[in-house]
């Protein structure tokens, strides 16, 4: 069976005024059907244009495909028309921002804005739903993602809620043409604590009930340990480091995974700080140097990490690490390594 959705090698770039942007510089990553895949990098790494990449969100012209494929239920998105991609976004794939504000309209009441949902996707599927059967079809959803009283709440605009309510009705929107796979874009960050693990709760749920497989993108490390299966640790534009939530907490093999864990298990760690565990800052996106991203803020880097980059050595097809260090004839067992390995 293919995977729900697997990304070989995908390379996207943007042309600024300084030159052509490299955004994306080969990720791979897979995901299982009913499965929730977590990806996490700080920021600048390109979990963002990942996602939107996935979604073909820029419009032509705007961002450049150059190489790689999308594989989803086995067929590569990077090869269907933008008529045949309205209908993966309408009824396949479903997407949640951080910030439900920018997403919302703020001058049409939320429930007029689900039940638009409810009929296009009708439309789309050439089924005749009536203004009436969205209503309530709305009502279910709101109902759904946990909302009290959603007869009033229907009536009412974007300002009219709270953040996590609205990240709610953002949900309800995207589940009203239930995706077999929703897509969800930091979707607690702009969100005090507790309404933050109340929509992660939301999401298991959901995720629970039907088949609905999610890829979380994310930088905090409790929001990975809390809702993901699988892991995606990127950095510079590629996948460094793949595998089950364990493996990535309790067997990190990458520097920059190791450099991530230490930051999040230090106990004097302000709250929220941004994820930049390791001095230095992310390398250029244009004109990159070659090999290894990270090679500049590494604590092992080695001749071979400038010469080229790295590939993916890989432990069976889940589990997969992008670091010369697991390259053939490496004499180096770092320190971490073994602390790690026997975690
Ligand atoms: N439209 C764009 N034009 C030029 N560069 C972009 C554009 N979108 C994103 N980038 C660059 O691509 C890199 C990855 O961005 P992004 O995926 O948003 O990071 P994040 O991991 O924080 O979500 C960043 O350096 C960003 O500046
Ligand atoms: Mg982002």
């Amino acid at each position: 069976m293919p995977k729900l959705l697997e990304l070989e090698d995908l390379r996207v770039s943007f042309h600024t005024y300084a030159g052509e942007a490299q955004a994306l510089r080969g990720v791979n990553l897979t995901l299982d059907a009913g499965d929730t895949l977590a990806i996490v990098g700080e920021s600048g790494c390109g979990k963002t244009v990942t996602a939107q990449s996935v979604m073909r969100l820029y419009p032509k012209g705007a961002a450049d495909y150059k190489g790689g494929s999308i594989r989803y239920k086995g067929e590569d998105l990077l090869t269907l028309s933008e008529r045949q991609m309205r209908r993966i976004r309408g009824r396949e794939i479903s997407m949640v921002f951080q910030d439900p504000m920018t997403s919302l309209n703020p001058t049409v009441p939320v429930g007029k804005q689900i039940m638009e949902g409810v009929l296009k996707n009708g439309s789309r599927e050439s089924k005749r739903v009536t203004r009436r059967d969205a209503r309530l079809r709305a009502l279910e959803l709101l109902e759904g993602v946990g909302i009290a009283d959603p007869e009033t709440r229907m009536g009412q605009y974007p300002h009219n809620l709270s953040g996590g309510m609205r990240q709610r009705v953002m949900i309800a929107i995207a589940m009203s043409c239930s995706p077999d796979l929703l897509i969800a874009d930091e979707p607690t960050t702009a969100l005090d604590v507790t309404v933050q693990a109340q929509i992660l709760e939301l999401m298991k749920s959901l995720q629970s009930r039907g088949n609905t497989s999610i890829i979380v993108i994310t930088h905090n490390m409790g929001v990975v340990a809390n809702i993901a299966r699988k892991v995606a640790v990127m950095y510079g534009g590629v996948v460094v480091e793949r595998g089950t939530v364990e493996d990535i907490f309790f067997r990190p093999r990458h520097p920059y995974a190791w450099g991530l864990l230490r930051s999040v298990f230090r106990l004097n760690k302000p709250k929220d700080e941004p994820l930049t565990p390791i001095d230095g800052t992310p390398p250029e996106l244009i004109d990159p140097l070659p090999g290894c991203p990270f090679a500049e803020r590494c604590a092992y880097t080695m001749r071979v990490c400038a010469s080229g980059m790295p590939p993916e050595f890989a432990w069976g097809e889940a589990r997969a690490c992008r670091c010369w260090l697991y390259g053939p004839g490496c004499p180096v067992i770092p320190a971490e390594w073994e602390e790690y390995s026997h975690a």
